[in-house]
């Protein structure tokens, strides 16, 4: 085959870009021989898409990423514009690469996404490897347009439970997937407006998230930052989330979540900053949260084990929190650190959370810390090591409730403290200091409360507690 007849068969096939170096530039081999990596790449208005935000672009960006799928894998090029789409499957190898001033906008019918519900995602990678997402761009679920009514509290959303595909109010398509993946990387990238959870990595294996911007309606609820399920070997750095609902949450379905990192991250959420679970089924192991700066948070580090699973080796260093009453529709009290354990129903099992660290850390707050095992000493091993914890008031919500929310005693009266402790087998504290702000503490400047009696092996070093 001469060189010219290759070249053309390749723009023809999509697998070279028109601007990619004439071949005739080097030697080229008349017959292909089976070693030769061809190049691989592919921009997806070569394929005939619009860009214009009005035409869906589907067909054309999923040619784009089948052709590059099938010469082995490369980026799928958007240039800047405004890609409308249904649900693109994301094939092995294969990176979509949106440049700066590139959106690829999610769209808003039930018919843009699969029929089976728990594919509903706007980019969905299933038993895939090696794929990935960068280039500057943007991703858009276009969450707004769920919205059925707008409420500072809470927003009311629609929800595709017509058919009966799903049900209650939790039926929207969430932006990006990653089913049963391997190395999945994802960097340079804005993820804005999901219309329910944003980046939901479930069964995964070594994956990379970072430099991710993740804007979400701060009224809305479900939009989720980064869920992290059954997945081990994640690690997560230099990323700022603002957003609705949990900002960076592992659960625990069908398998275990082991060796999660979480690393010089920003984050803003009208729920918890960090949580695990509530869904808890298998164990949690190996997590490390550093460096990360959470911002008038309804939670800062939440746990929430209710099903069964195990949680252990968790550390949480160099973090700073504010954490503020919202609503009460909201899980969330204000608590800086709240770690909980408890069958979510009658007949759900607990979990044991054990070998939890917490080591500088400073917060400020409208509440205190709240550490709540269950019956036959379900929390163990706790140490808290050079926590600064300052008190002070500035919503005009009202505080005097516990929150165990979902499920266990749901939401209970209860007086105000710096450190509420049930249930705790094992707790060490080595420089914790409080401070309480004058003007805020009438009525609840009680820097520790045991409740009920049943709290063993605390040790206390250098604690102080003062007003400021
Ligand atoms: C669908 O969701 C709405 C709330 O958005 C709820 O009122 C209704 O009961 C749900 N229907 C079903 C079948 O789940
Ligand atoms: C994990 O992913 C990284 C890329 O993020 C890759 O370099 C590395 O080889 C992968 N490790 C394994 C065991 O596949
Ligand atoms: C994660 O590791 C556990 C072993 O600790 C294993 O049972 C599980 O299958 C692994 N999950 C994935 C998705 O690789
Ligand atoms: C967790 O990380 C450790 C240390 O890198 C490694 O030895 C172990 O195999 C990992 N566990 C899983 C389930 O991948
Ligand atoms: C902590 O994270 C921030 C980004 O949120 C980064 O600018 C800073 O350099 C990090 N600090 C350390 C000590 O790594
Ligand atoms: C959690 O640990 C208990 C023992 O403490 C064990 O019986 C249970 O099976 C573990 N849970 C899981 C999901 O492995
Ligand atoms: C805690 O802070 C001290 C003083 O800044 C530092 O030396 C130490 O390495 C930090 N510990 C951790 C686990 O980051
Ligand atoms: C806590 O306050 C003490 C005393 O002001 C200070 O030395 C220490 O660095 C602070 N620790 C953190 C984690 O902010
Ligand atoms: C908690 O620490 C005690 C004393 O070091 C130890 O005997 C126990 O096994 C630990 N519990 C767990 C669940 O690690």
């Amino acid at each position: 085959m001469a060189s010219s007849d290759l070249l053309s068969l390749l723009l023809a096939l999509g697998l070279l870009h028109s601007s990619d170096p004439l071949p005739d530039a080097t030697p080229w081999p008349f017959s292909l021989p089976s070693t030769i990596q061809l190049p691989c790449r592919a921009s997806v208005t070569d394929y005939g898409a619009a860009g214009d935000g009005k035409m869906y672009d589907t067909a054309a960006i999923q040619a784009a990423v089948d052709a590059v799928a099938a010469c082995g894998g490369g980026p799928v090029r958007f240039p800047p514009g405004d890609y409308l789409t249904a649900t693109i499957l994301l094939k092995s190898g294969v990176v979509l690469d949106l440049a700066e001033g590139a959106r690829l906008l999610g769209g808003t019918r039930e018919e843009d996404y699969p029929p089976e519900s728990h594919r509903w995602y706007v980019v969905l990678a299933e038993d895939a490897a090696g794929v990935g997402i960068t280039g500057g761009g943007e991703i858009n679920g276009q969450g707004w347009v769920f919205v059925r009514r707008r409420d500072p509290r809470k927003n009311v959303m629609v929800s595709w439970n017509s058919t009966g595909a799903c049900l209650g109010d939790e039926c929207r398509p969430r932006l990006l997937g990653f089913l049963r993946c391997r190395n999945v990387r994802i960097w340079n990238i804005r993820l804005v407006d999901p219309a329910y959870w944003c980046l939901h990595l479930v069964g995964c294996d070594n994956s990379s998230i970072r430099e991710v911007t993740i804007l979400g309606d701060f009224d809305s609820p479900n939009n989720d930052g980064i869920d992290v399920e059954d997945s081990n070997n994640t690690a997560i750095a230099q990323c700022h989330i603002d957003t609705g609902d949990d900002a960076i949450c592992p659960k625990s379905s069908a398998g275990p979540v082991v060796n999660l990192t979480a690393a010089d991250c920003w984050i803003r959420t009208k729920s918890s900053a960090i949580k695990l679970g509530s869904a808890s089924w298998f164990d949690f192991r190996s997590f490390l949260f550093d460096n990360i700066t959470i911002f008038d948070s309804h939670r800062g580090l939440a746990l929430q084990i209710r099903d069964g699973g195990n949680v252990s080796d968790v550390t949480f260093s160099n973090i700073r929190i504010r954490t503020r009453y919202y609503d009460p529709s909201w899980w969330g009290r204000a608590e800086p650190i709240y770690v909980t354990t408890c069958p979510r129903e009658l007949g759900s099992r607990a979990g044991l959370i054990s070998g939890l660290r917490f080591i500088n850390i400073s917060a400020e707050s409208e509440n205190g810390v709240f550490l709540s095992g269950s019956g036959g000493g379900l929390l163990q091993n706790l140490s808290f090591v050079n926590v600064n914890l300052t008190f002070r008031r500035w919503t005009d919500y009202p505080d005097g409730v516990v929150d165990y929310r979902p499920g266990c005693q749901e939401m209970v009266r209860h007086s105000t403290a710096g450190l509420m402790v049930e249930h705790v087998s094992g707790l060490e504290m080595d420089r914790v200091r409080m401070r309480w702000h004058k003007s805020s503490s009438k009525g609840w400047n009680n820097p520790i409360e045991f409740w009920p009696s049943t709290v063993n092996g605390l040790s206390f070093r250098e604690w102080y507690s003062e007003e400021y």
